[in-house]
């Protein structure tokens, strides 16, 4: 067998003269004839480039299809961490919408998200206990959206939410082993936790698995590592699972938010102080000296930049959500972000790292 390289190069080239045949050819072959059907001249080589450059203009600007959408009525659909952020306000809009909820939410007895959903007094928004990282709590509410769903969950439930999530920050030698296990116990095992427990349900309504992960599961960041290992987990767990949920008829898609930091709960001033200090307070010494207190000071006062910093609603996390569920032919990722973050996400997942680093580093 010839050494990898060369098998590199050999599909390289290949790959090349085929779209010079495809586009140098073929392509302004049938742009002529589409020309000369409706009356005007044949087209040249220019104008196809300009053409396929339009195209894809379209193809990134243009507004979202509609695809069919499936009936809500009698329709449940459970969310994790609805106790603040996308997920307290996903299970408002969702109940609007006319979907059975169930709201897991990690402080059911004494907090405020909790509370607000409970005094809907509605039968259709059932709050629950769930802390994503307990066994038993997963078992537990397992067991109570099949009590409560129609026919003792033989009907089955529509969608899953993995919302529930946590965020940190620190360099990677400032960050101990615990965080690390901290975050992907709840971003990453959480996730896989309470859809192996659901799974069984959805799998009867061939539904919905739709999982919140983050720009930052598909790009890097620096003093993010503890976070974006976490998000890279959630997105690497989703596609393997979209594969294998095909046959069975259950979609399954990402979300991926750009910065929304000023409209949840998830990076608070308080969390990033508290943060800040443990991070320097647990330094090894020879890390404080190598760093120094002025180098350390300065990332801190960035991360403090970001809270309150992003867009301000919800509404386009929302929307996505609403659409990986209700849509005949959900989107496989979502990803309601600002142009710029869209762009660098393009930049970061396309170009050679030579050129992104470059770019962004
Ligand atoms: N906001 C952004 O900029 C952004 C960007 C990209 C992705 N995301 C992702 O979006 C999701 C929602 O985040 P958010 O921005 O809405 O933040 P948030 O307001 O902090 O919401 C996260 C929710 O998860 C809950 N939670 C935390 N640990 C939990 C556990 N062990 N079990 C169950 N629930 C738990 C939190 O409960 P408490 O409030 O009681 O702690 C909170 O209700 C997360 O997965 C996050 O990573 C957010």
């Amino acid at each position: 067998m010839a050494p990898l390289p060369y098998v590199r190069v050999a599909l390289l080239v290949g790959f090349s003269v085929f779209l010079t045949i495809v586009l140098g050819f073929g392509l302004p072959t049938a742009l002529s004839f589409l020309a000369r059907c409706c009356g005007y001249p044949d087209a040249s080589v220019t104008e196809c480039v300009v053409a396929v450059y339009l195209v894809f203009v379209v193809y990134v600007a243009m507004p979202r299809l509609p695809r069919g959408t499936v009936k809500i009525e009698g329709k449940a659909v459970f969310i994790t961490g609805c106790d603040s952020g996308f997920g307290h306000a996903l299970a408002k809009h969702l109940h609007k919408k006319g979907f059975i909820v169930f709201a897991g939410c990690l402080f059911t007895e004494d907090g405020d998200g909790a509370k607000e959903l409970k005094e809907m007094h509605s039968e259709r928004m059932k709050v629950l206990q769930l802390d994503v990282c307990s066994e038993e709590q997963v078992a537990e509410a397992a067991e109570f959206v099949k009590a409560n769903l129609e026919d003792s969950g033989k009907a089955g439930l529509w969608a899953l939410v993995n919302n529930a999530g946590v965020s940190t920050f620190g360099e990677v030698e400032f960050t101990s082993m615990e965080t690390y296990k901290q975050v992907s116990e709840v971003n990453l095992w959480g996730t896989i936790r309470i859809t192996k427990a659901l799974l069984p349900l959805i799998r009867r309504t061939k539904g919905r698995v739709v999982n919140l992960a983050s720009m930052y599961g598909r790009m890097g960041n620096a003093l993010r590592s503890p976070y974006c290992i976490s998000k890279y987990g959630v997105e690497a767990f989703t596609d393997c699972l979209r594969y294998e949920m095909k046959p069975w008829g259950v979609k399954v898609s990402l979300i991926e938010p750009g910065n929304f930091v000023a409209a949840t709960g998830i990076l608070s001033r308080d969390l990033v102080a508290a943060t800040a200090d443990k991070l320097w307070r647990e330094a090894p010494p020879v890390v404080q000296e190598d760093y120094g207190k002025s180098h350390f000071e300065q990332h801190m006062a960035l991360m403090r930049s970001y809270c309150g910093s992003g867009q301000r609603d919800v509404a386009p996390v929302l929307e996505d959500i609403t659409d990986a569920i209700v849509s005949q032919r959900p989107f496989t990722r979502y990803n309601p972000m600002e142009p710029h973050w869209w762009i660098r996400m393009q930049v970061m997942t396309h170009l050679p790292a030579a050129i992104s680093d470059r770019l962004y580093f």
